[in-house]
């Protein structure tokens, strides 16, 4: 039903810290909490005796204990104490542990086989780094629908034309022709639009006068992550093989799709621009400005969600589905491989 064998975004590092939290992704049960030096642990949250969830007991130094009958665990999900019977700790008393790593101010749970886990294939976020960028704080959205629709979206540059009018919208964007290419792991939809002004959301937040050329980039890795990349450029400047001049502005959306269950996605993103490093008034803006956008998101996703599910009549496809279909099948494959 989903990849198992990936790293996904369990939630903002600043999230956890020495209380037992409660998550549920891809439809198991977690909780999570960090150990005393700050290690973060994620265990099933459920104890094996009566599968109490373990967030309802108590952290006693880095071991959790359940709040049912006392069977403590330590941070590798094995029983080390069994208060009931103390010299007889029951040998199937384990719960399952999940690797989780801290990484560009997110923590990355890996939800499949923990010998399979590499640090080293988190997604890489360029110049995260790079002192002459700047990144927004960022958010999180629960959105009820599957994470595939939010994926759909997030490869359909066409739809900023009707949905967010007051942000991303601009002549072009609803029928300039669109370029679909495919990697080993993901998806990406583009076009450049040519000698417009820039959208409302970017219009201050590019620093030239006059015409742009706008290169939307829409891209999909698996599991679910998406690098949605902004280029305005002076008109004349821009297009699929231009170098970037010195005004030439980028802002690149990470959104990061973690399925809560087959009904429910939790989204989180932020925003990365090779502008104005230091400035929080342009992060704050830019922050706000696209979770108003995340938000008109929702309403359309969360309806589509269920008219999808239960359709009176067969939906039809256009042609600006062609990533989304590319990626779901790129998806079912390594559902299949994994099987
Ligand atoms: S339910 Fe956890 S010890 Fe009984
Ligand atoms: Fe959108």
């Amino acid at each position: 039903m989903f990849i198992k064998n990936a790293w996904y975004v369990a939630g903002w590092s600043t999230d956890f810290d020495r209380t037992l939290r409660a998550e549920t992704f891809l439809g198991e049960r977690i909780v999570l909490y960090r150990q005393q030096d700050g290690t973060p642990v994620a265990l099933e949250n459920a104890c094996p005796h009566r599968k109490l969830p373990l967030s309802q007991g108590r952290l006693i130094g880095d071991m959790v204990e359940c709040g049912y009958h006392g069977l403590t665990f330590d941070c590798t999900g094995q029983c080390v104490a069994a208060p009931t019977q103390p010299d007889a700790i029951p040998r199937r008393a384990v719960v399952r542990s999940y690797p989780v790593v801290d990484r560009y101010r997110l923590l990355w749970i890996w939800m499949g086989d923990p010998a399979l886990a590499n640090p080293d294939q988190i997604f890489h976020i360029a110049n995260f780094d790079n002192p002459d960028w700047g990144y927004t704080d960022g958010g999180v959205l629960d959105i009820a629908c599957h994470y595939l629709w939010v994926c759909d979206n997030l490869l359909d540059p066409s739809h900023v034309a009707w949905v967010h009018v007051t942000s991303f919208a601009g002549a072009g964007t609803d029928n300039a022709p669109l370029d679909l290419s495919r990697s080993d792991t993901g998806v990406t939809v583009s076009r450049w639009i040519y000698g417009q002004p820039p959208s409302p959301y970017y219009t201050g937040l590019v620093r030239f006068q006059g015409p742009c050329d706008r290169l939307q980039h829409y891209e999909m890795q698996l599991p679910g992550i998406a690098l949605n990349k902004s280029v305005y450029t002076p008109a004349g400047t821009g297009g699929p093989d231009a170098a970037a001049v010195a005004d030439t502005y980028v802002n690149i959306s990470y959104n990061f799709m973690t399925p809560i269950d087959t009904d429910n996605t939790r989204y989180f993103w932020f925003q990365h621009r090779n502008t104005d490093p230091e400035d929080q008034a342009i992060s704050d803006k830019m922050n706000a400005g696209a979770r108003l956008a995340f938000e008109e998101d929702r309403a359309v996703l969360e309806e589509v969600h269920k008219g999808m599910k239960t359709p009176v009549t067969p939906a039809i496809d256009l042609g600006l589905d062609a990533g989304a279909k590319a990626f779901r099948l790129m998806v079912d494959r390594a559902i299949a491989a994994e099987r």
